[in-house]
């Protein structure tokens, strides 16, 4: 019988840019690690990073809690958390750590869960940092590649991304507010203009088209959002110069990852790829903001 299982899972970029709450894409950036074993009863979390270890303030906790409810699970849980990907910064954090638990704990009490019911436990977990279920980076970090979250009923359908496409992801060292994604999603208009509307709606549905012909022309230069970005880029300082930056350097389109405050651009591998992260930092460094750049491409997801 299995005691003790360990997964890693990938961060994610959210949205790309007009798929708010719908696109994800798996990224190969940074993973978390989890490992779940069984004990007598209880939910225990050990971690060296500064997390909460309270099961109900914890992403992993809170999977935990709600898969050993739904299945009666009456033995105890010790989930070991190992944090890769940085927290708060629009890279899939919390996602991450909710993904590898719902996989494990899936693998741990040999439920064989299918793809939307893991994707679903995982989402629950998303609740102890953004305040709302939301299921785009979970869904990615379960599945990898790129993702669609159709909800009610949740449905996610998955696409290989093309193998030529790679991010430039600029990381600013900014203060983030304690529950970022719920104070960035507060800022979002509740109403839209129908102009704006059809807009986002023909690019991302030209970003679905695009990663189906694996054209990865087409998914970058549909990589525009007139509604949330405009609603949101004021919490990142230099977010316009950045932006313009790396257009000017060679990427093909250029937003906000999920809800920020990272910046990430998406290109070819011919593309000049360091040079598009030197224009970033460059954009952050113009106003005196140090940046961490990372290049890389699309991650399988945690269950492989
Ligand atoms: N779609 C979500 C948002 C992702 O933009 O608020 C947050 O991680």
């Amino acid at each position: 019988m299995v005691s003790k299982v360990t997964i890693k899972a990938p961060s994610s970029t959210a949205n790309l840019g007009p798929g708010f709450d719908v696109f994800g894409l798996a990224l190969d950036a940074f993973y978390d690690t989890i490992t779940l074993t069984k004990t007598e009863k209880g939910i225990t979390i050990i971690t060296d990073d500064l997390i909460p270890t309270n099961p109900e303030n914890n992403t992993a906790g809170l999977v935990v809690k709600n898969m050993k409810k739904k299945f009666r699970i009456k033995k105890g849980v010790e989930i070991s958390i190992k944090k890769g990907v940085p927290a708060g910064f629009g890279m899939g954090s919390s996602a991450a750590s909710a993904a590898a638990t719902a996989v494990a704990f899936d693998k741990l009490f040999g439920l064989k869960l299918d793809n939307n019911s893991l994707v679903e436990y995982a989402g629950s977990g998303e609740k102890a940092s953004a305040g709302t279920i939301h299921y785009d980076n979970v869904a990615a970090s379960v599945l990898g590649g790129f993702v669609i979250v159709k909800t009610e009923p949740l449905e996610v359908i998955r696409i290989n991304p093309p193998t030529d496409l790679r991010m430039c992801i600029a990381v600013p060292k900014i203060d983030v507010p304690k529950k970022k994604t719920k104070v960035s999603r507060g800022v979002i208009p509740k109403k839209i203009r129908m102009e704006d509307s059809v807009l986002n709606l023909s690019n991302a549905a030209s970003i679905v088209a695009g990663f189906m012909s694996r054209d990865v022309e087409l998914i970058g230069n549909s990589i525009k959002d007139v509604i949330v970005e405009p609603a949101r880029h004021h919490m990142i300082p230099g977010f316009m110069k950045v932006k313009a930056n790396a257009i000017r350097a060679g990427a093909l389109g250029v937003t906000i990852s999920g809800a920020g405050p990272s910046v990430i651009a998406f290109s070819k591998n011919s593309a000049d790829l360091e040079k598009i992260c030197r224009a970033m930092s460059k954009g952050f460094a113009d106003v005196n903001t140090k940046c961490q750049t990372v290049i890389c491409k699309p991650s399988k997801g945690a269950i492989k």
